[in-house]
């Protein structure tokens, strides 16, 4: 992919001309973590597949609609339902949904995810604030043409998950019932879990937790110039820790049952921001 920047334009505007405000924060929550969408007060949506260069959502689970609403008194766009690699959209295609938000005007970035608890202190329905990550993929979101319209060829990541969002969203914890860590997510591309071998080395190399999301759109967010905030929600032990599969159903289960609690502290921290 080696888009202009008026391929990226097309989209906000078409969404620019139907959106109630301008939103403040955009949000993009990971599966089984939706009910927040649900929360947004006067909610107006759009789908996915009516704004011009957008993608399309194949993952079970994932909505595929924009939703702008208020929460916490905030002015949010929630992307309901994302993009990952392993629907096999290229990396610089996941570029897509945070340069929309950026065009629209958000101010910050606020991304979720369930992902596996690499470190062996961790417990599914635990919460981990993403502090830094590691992708050893060798791709980039930013790859191709670089559009200065949006950041910089050559840029820093070294703060790219905004210090100042990590310390607010500890703060929120108190309170929350939730265990809150901050850590380090691993990408992995899947759509297949991890092998036990591949878990012992992440945690070797260290990881907190592995993913398959959430780093393109941090990235993207970076390149930009937007704060980032990311959380994982542990929905099972990674590969290997237990003597038992990594299936699909853990994960939406232990989504489930957290969702509820993760969704009002995610509240409070959108409140504080
Ligand atoms: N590995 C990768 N991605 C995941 C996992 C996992 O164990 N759990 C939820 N998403």
């Amino acid at each position: 992919m080696n888009e202009t920047y008026e391929f990226y334009t097309a989209s906000a505007d078409y969404v620019r001309v139907r959106m109630p405000f301008v939103p403040e924060i955009g949000l993009i929550l990971g599966s089984a973590l939706g009910p927040l969408a649900a929360k947004l007060e006067n909610p107006v949506e759009i789908a996915y597949r009516d704004i011009p260069n957008f993608l399309v959502s194949t993952a079970p689970g994932h909505a595929g609609k924009l939703i702008f609403g208020e929460l916490a008194g905030k002015r949010l766009v929630c992307m309901s339902g994302r993009f990952h690699s392993y629907e096999g959209y290229d990396f610089e295609q996941l570029s897509i949904p945070v340069r929309l938000f950026k065009l629209l005007g958000v101010r910050a970035v606020i991304l979720t995810n369930a992902a596996g608890g690499v470190n062996l202190s961790y417990r599914p329905g635990d919460i981990m604030i993403i502090s830094d990550h590691i992708k050893f993929t060798g791709h980039s979101p930013l790859r191709g043409r670089n559009l200065d319209e949006f950041g910089e060829r050559f840029f820093d990541i070294s703060k790219m998950y905004t210090p100042e969002l990590r310390q607010l969203a500890l703060r929120c914890a108190g309170g929350s019932g939730l265990t809150v860590h901050e850590g380090v997510y691993f990408f992995m591309t899947g759509p297949q879990f991890e092998t036990p071998a591949e878990i012992r080395a992440i945690r070797t190399l260290g990881g907190d937790a592995v993913g398959m999301s959430t780093v393109t759109e941090a990235l993207t967010a970076a390149h930009c110039g937007l704060p980032v905030l990311a959380i994982s929600v542990i929905t099972n032990m990674a590969a290997g820790v237990l003597n038992q599969p990594v299936t699909s159903e853990e994960v939406d289960e232990t989504g489930k049952l957290v969702s509820g609690r993760f969704s009002r502290y995610l509240e409070r921290i959108i409140g504080e921001m």
